[in-house]
């Protein structure tokens, strides 16, 4: 097939008088969809880097159709190791708001790898400064979704205390509530304390952003999300959460001294901050978009058929509290040429 470059076509009004407050979220998430489809056709290749390489091309291809002047703040790497959409990265057509963009083309590259569930490509936008510089390090985190008393949560208290609390309030019992955990050696701890204070686990393999999420969505049966996890991946996760309403802390965590330098080279002067979501997302402005790669409890996995393939998508913004969901039907037919999906 012959791969036409895209070309954005002329917009029919005065794009630089438009701000974030214009509705992008329609626009981003032609992005997402660009990424998942794209690393949908890698689903169980046993090549992470391959997943992920088709996803960041595709993501970046669809941004820079995009009549914005972004910035990524969260993004792939730094410039010296990744080649595209690194932090730093100017994407867009240059023209139109500017904005900050936090982006994970693929997130969960080992599960498409290994074709298991709940990947997602996702990008959360906010207005200039909106995100926290996070780096490439981990970060301790505890989520919950919203209807809760304020500073319900708690980085250093015991998880007992903790699920005592989120119990009461929710009128129930300890052993009524369901924590999600990261299947990792690391939590061995957590999950002791959890079972000990009675409540029930959902271990995940991978996907922290949708895990934090899912505390936000009454019906996936999820009431609290604890454990490390990247800190880029906190951070879009905070994003989402200011769109949909909850808490969650976060706080850095640091292996090695290069791990600490990389911070302090992103402005991080306290490295034992404890970030509530309004540090790590500014409320008020943020958009926040995710297309599945694969199935999970919050969005199907992209299906595929001969010259198509269907989306599902969720599109979220913190300023009207607004959330989509869109399914989109994709023809490879008719979109050769003229968009950044064409396959
Ligand atoms: P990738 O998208 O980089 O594959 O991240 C997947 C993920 O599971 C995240 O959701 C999570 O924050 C992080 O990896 C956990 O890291 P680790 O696998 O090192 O425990």
């Amino acid at each position: 097939m012959i791969h036409i470059p895209f070309t954005a076509p002329t917009p029919p009004f005065d794009i630089e008088k438009f701000s974030m407050d214009r509705n992008l979220a329609l626009e981003v998430v032609r992005v997402t969809e660009a990424a998942a489809l794209a690393a949908s056709k890698l689903v169980g290749c046993g090549d992470e880097k391959a997943a992920d390489h088709a996803a960041v091309e595709a993501m970046r291809e669809a941004f820079n159709s995009l009549y914005i002047q972004g910035r990524v703040v969260i993004g792939e790497g730094e410039r010296d190791e990744a080649p595209m959409l690194y932090i730093g990265e100017e994407v867009g057509l240059g023209k139109g708001p500017r904005i900050d963009i936090a982006l994970d083309p693929l997130e969960g590259t080992s599960i498409v790898a290994r074709g298991g569930p709940n990947a997602l490509a996702v990008v959360a936008m906010a207005d200039e400064g909106g995100f926290l510089n996070a780096p490439d390090t981990y970060m301790e985190k505890i989520a919950v979704g919203p209807g809760f008393s304020k500073n319900i949560l708690d980085l250093d208290a015991p998880l007992a205390d903790i699920l005592q609390k989120l119990a009461a309030e929710k009128g129930g019992q300890v052993k009524d509530l369901n924590v999600c955990i990261l299947d990792r050696p690391r939590h061995e701890d957590l999950i002791t304390q959890v079972r000990q204070a009675g409540a029930r686990i959902c271990l995940i393999s991978d996907g922290d952003v949708s895990a934090v999420i899912a505390c936000a969505e009454a019906e996936s049966g999820i009431d609290l999300y604890v454990g490390t996890g990247g800190a880029p991946e906190g951070v879009l996760a905070a994003a989402a959460l200011q769109c949909t309403g909850g808490q969650m802390l976060g706080r850095l965590v640091f292996r090695n001294n290069d791990e600490i330098a990389r911070a302090e080279k992103w402005g991080i002067r306290d490295l034992k901050r404890i970030y509530t979501q309004d540090d790590m997302a500014a409320p008020g402005n943020v958009m926040f978009a995710a297309t599945g790669v694969t199935d999970g409890p919050m969005l199907k996995g992209v299906r595929r058929f001969p010259g198509g393939a269907v989306t599902h998508s969720i599109v979220m913004r913190s300023k009207s509290g607004t959330i989509r969901r869109i399914e989109a039907h994709h023809n490879f037919h008719r979109k050769t040429g003229f968009s950044a999906v064409d396959s």
